[in-house]
Parts: C-alpha cells; sequence; structure tokens
C-alpha cells in the first residue's frame, strides 16, 4: 500500500485483506463499555470537508478519537473559504498544524492527490467529486464479508446514477478485486460510455436483476447535474426504483447514504431485514480506524503504537 489512500488501484487484495482484518480487530473495542485504545495517542489528524457529510464525517471523527489521536475538524462553510481562501492556500494553512493525517472531501476529481504536494501528512481521499471514494468501498466490502462470508464469485448489481457517483467508480474496482462479477444498471444517460473498460457488465433494466445476490443502489445525484438526464424521477423511480416487487427475498440491499426514499428505494426496503445500510455505517467507523492505523503506524520505534490485537484502556 501507498503513503496515502487516494483510490482503490492503490491497492491490492492483500492490502484490502490486511485492513479488514484490523478493522475486525478494531471491531472488538467499539463493542466495548470504554471505546477507547491509545494506538495513535499524540497523532493529529485533520477532517478537511468542503461539501456535505453525515457519515463520512463523523465516522472518521469517532475512528480518530477512537484510537487516541487529536482531531482537528475542517468545515469549508464557516471558514476563510467564504472570503475566497483557495484550497491551496487553506491546507498550507492547516498543515502548519503539523497533521500526521488528512482526510479531504471536495467536489473537484484529482482534489486528494493535489493536497499530497502540499503536506507531508498522509492523505486520505474522502471522495473527490465523481472520482473515487475508497473507505466507502472498504467499508462494504467488510460488510458484505460480515454477511456473506466473502466475495468470490457474488453477483453484485450497482443501481442507479452509476454517471456521478464516486462510490460507483471504488466499488466496482474493490468488489472486482474481491472476486465478485459486478453489473451496472441504469438508464443510458447515467451509465458512463465504456464503463465496460473497468472489468464490470453493463444493463439497461432490472429484467436480469433476480440473478444478483447483493443490490447495491445509489442516489440520484441532483448536485452534480448539470442537465436533464432523466425525464423525471417519478420516470425514474417507476423503472429503477428497489421496491418490495422487485426485490428477491434471499437478496442483501445496500446503499452508501443519504437516501432518498421514494426515488432509488421504496421505503418498505430502506425498513426491511434485507438492508444492510446501518451495518455499512458501523463498518465505517471500524474500516476508518484501520485505514488511518495503516497509515500513520510506520511511527519510529521510540513511539510506536500498541498493537490492535492487545487493546488497551487509555
Ligand atoms: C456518498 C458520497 O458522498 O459520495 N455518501 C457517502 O459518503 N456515504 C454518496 C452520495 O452522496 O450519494
Amino acid at each position: 500500500m501507498t503513503r496515502h489512500l487516494i483510490s482503490i488501484e492503490d491497492l491490492e487484495r492483500d492490502d484490502i485483506e490486511r485492513i479488514l482484518e484490523r478493522a475486525e480487530a478494531f471491531s472488538e473495542v467499539t463493542d466495548r463499555h470504554i471505546k477507547k485504545v491509545p494506538a495513535l495517542r499524540g497523532r493529529t489528524v485533520l477532517n478537511l470537508f468542503y461539501e456535505a457529510s453525515t457519515r463520512t464525517r463523523s465516522s472518521f471523527e469517532l475512528a480518530a478519537k477512537r484510537l487516541s489521536a487529536d482531531v482537528v475538524n475542517f468545515a469549508a462553510s464557516g471558514s476563510s473559504v467564504e472570503k475566497g481562501e483557495s484550497l491551496k492556500d487553506t491546507v498550507l494553512t492547516l498543515a502548519a498544524h503539523s497533521p500526521d493525517a488528512v482526510v479531504v472531501r471536495t467536489p473537484w476529481a484529482g482534489a486528494a492527490t493535489m493536497v499530497t504536494n502540499w503536506t507531508d501528512a498522509a492523505v486520505v481521499n474522502a471522495g473527490d467529486g465523481k472520482h473515487e471514494h475508497p473507505t466507502q468501498a472498504l467499508l462494504d466490502v467488510f460488510t458484505l464479508k460480515q454477511k456473506l462470508g466473502g466475495l468470490d464469485g457474488r453477483s453484485i448489481w450497482i443501481v442507479g446514477d452509476v454517471a456521478h457517483s464516486r462510490v460507483a467508480r471504488s466499488n466496482i474496482l474493490a468488489f472486482q478485486k474481491m472476486g465478485a462479477k459486478v453489473t451496472v444498471c441504469g438508464p443510458p444517460t447515467l451509465i458512463p460510455r465504456g464503463i465496460e473498460a473497468l472489468g464490470c457488465e453493463v444493463q439497461y433494466d432490472l429484467t436480469r436483476l433476480r440473478d444478483a445476490d447483493v443490490v447495491y443502489a445509489l442516489r440520484m445525484q441532483n448536485e452534480r447535474m448539470h442537465d436533464a438526464y432523466v425525464p423525471s424521477l417519478r420516470e425514474y423511480a417507476a423503472r429503477y426504483q428497489i421496491n418490495g416487487r422487485r426485490l428477491g427475498p434471499r437478496q442483501v440491499l445496500m446503499h452508501p447514504g443519504p437516501v432518498n426514499r421514494g426515488v432509488e428505494l421504496s421505503g418498505e426496503v430502506v425498513d426491511s431485514p434485507q438492508a444492510v445500510i446501518t451495518m455499512q455505517v458501523k463498518a465505517g467507523v471500524v474500516v476508518r480506524m484501520a485505514v488511518l492505523y495503516e497509515l500513520l503506524s510506520g511511527a519510529p520505534a521510540d513511539d510506536r503504537v500498541t498493537s490492535p490485537e492487545e487493546p488497551q484502556l487509555a
């Protein structure tokens, strides 16, 4: 694995397995009454969020705190970004606090890579525009391993707005690295041309949805759409919504959140026992603990961290 986590392409299957094993070891910590280990005591994690976030931001913050790191949370709204400060100057300013890791989410593809040039810290991409969201893919693989035992030979359908989704890109790569067969499905306007080059299959209707072991629905990313991609959300829902009629009784249902109930998913399937949406959120904390640990534990011998196999109370 590289010094930063920008893309799933930075990881081999072995790296993914190692991170997920560590996440599994950290699960024991988060199920305790006192949810903290001293693994990253004295290290500083900077969360730099230029876009709305509920799950990703809260779980990176909790992950860092459960490892005893100090956390600085920066949100663009309410900061000097509103006075015109650029991403580069913001990073250079906050890098003066000597963070060990910078977790960054922006609406711009490639921004996380640019941040690596402006700080010595390890950079974790928490979503860069339509490009990638690697920790989301890792937590989704973790959730599926818990639910199904493994991904080898499984069929996973990713349904919806693939064109604007960084989650789709990272997940296609990660699910395939872990041995699954991926099909993307949606209206032709929302499936990028040439996506088969990533190794996945393409379907434009849900006729064969029952072949899937896992149905992974995506949100309609209205904030990234500058033209009309579908005639209306009603028509989209009529053709592509995952609902009780379309979801088979043994299929696992996933969604990265936030869900638009009544659009990509009907309320009944969100609330059904087949949905693992809150399991995904829970996995987010332990997987991000494992990623931060992986990137920051290469410290000099005198400040070596405690092994997660032997967690200690802080
Ligand atoms: C996603 C995102 O922001 O990329 N959410 C998340 O991180 N769980 C997906 C989305 O916004 O639809």
